[in-house]
């Protein structure tokens, strides 16, 4: 095996060559973010992959997030390193249920979380990820909405908003599976710690939050706050990268289950992989992206 110093010059040649950016989530491994030209949560990896002017987009992170960028970015081919590197949850809602649950809800629009695949946000009125789902469902005129995949984040959207939501069964498992008793614990352990919660945490596990945000909510969250210590409830890797970047501040991580082992199939070798071969190119129909264009389209435009 090549040393990872070797890699990542190989890395960084093939991306100037092919007038390449790697773009990852804050969910990779440490190293594959340090080779990354751009780390961010959903929403600011979308607005990445518009803004960018390369040929190539290298997407460190999930099938979804890649399928995102090559909607919104035809024109560029976007490859991602492992074609494996799925969200269970984006595949807990299909084309076809969703349809029969649009027909038992005809005045409802449909908010897709970005955690879902093309053809669910073709069927979508909007998408919404973590950053904004609150902002995304006030924003529409319908009094009622079925939200899809994530039960979680759309039972803290409706706590949110006077818009009757209709909840879809799916779940992120990494999150899922942060309890009350852990947090309860840590808290306990820890009494001036603010904990800092993604809201596809369970409810139970948000109403001991002090704060509901995104990956980079939780980020800047961090820089700002005069708090010295942190419950982290999210993914590892975000408190893995928080307690390097802070090294005067203390975090504590959830549990030692909230790892995202999808995330984690994207390694130096795969990336190299990726762009000595040009593989794996995600595309869309375009009679689906065309459609999945508009409802991201609305939501970035809603964002600002
Ligand atoms: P954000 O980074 O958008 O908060 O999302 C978290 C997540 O689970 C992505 O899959
Ligand atoms: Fe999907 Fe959860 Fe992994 Fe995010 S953390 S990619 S929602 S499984």
């Amino acid at each position: 095996v090549m040393e990872d110093q070797l890699i990542i010059e190989e890395i960084k040649r093939l991306k100037e060559e092919r007038n390449a950016i790697i773009l990852s989530h804050f969910y990779t491994r440490r190293e594959v973010q340090e080779v990354a030209d751009f780390v961010g949560d959903s929403l600011s990896l979308c607005r990445a992959a518009v803004n960018s002017k390369a040929d190539v987009i290298v997407f460190a992170g999930v099938h979804f997030m890649a399928e995102s960028a090559s909607i919104l970015s035809p024109e560029k081919l976007v490859l991602l390193p492992v074609p494996d590197a799925g969200c269970p949850m984006a595949d807990m809602v299909t084309v076809k249920a969703l349809r029969e649950e649009k027909e038992k809800h005809p005045d409802a629009a449909v908010v897709c979380y970005v955690n879902s695949s093309a053809a669910v946000k073709a069927e979508s009125n909007i998408c919404c990820t973590s950053a904004n789902a609150v902002n995304v469902v006030n924003s529409i005129k319908n009094r009622e909405i079925i939200f899809v995949p994530d039960k979680n984040l759309g039972a803290f959207v409706s706590l949110h908003t006077n818009k009757k939501i209709h909840l879809w069964p799916g779940f992120c498992h990494v999150h899922d599976n942060i309890s009350e008793d852990d947090i309860h614990n840590l808290q306990n352990l820890h009494p001036d710690a603010e904990f800092l919660a993604h809201p596809e945490c369970r409810p139970e596990v948000l109403r001991l939050a002090d704060h509901i945000l995104s990956t980079t909510g939780i980020v800047k969250l961090v820089e700002k706050s005069g708090s010295r210590e942190f419950i982290i409830g999210t993914e590892k890797e975000l408190f893995e990268k928080l307690k390097r970047k802070h090294p005067n501040k203390k975090f504590y991580p959830p549990s030692e289950k909230a790892r995202c082992y999808n995330m984690k199939k994207i390694t130096l070798e795969s990336i190299l992989n990726s762009l000595e071969n040009m593989e794996y190119e995600v595309n869309v129909p375009e009679h689906i992206r065309v459609k999945a264009k508009k409802a991201l389209d609305r939501m970035i435009e809603i964002d600002g």
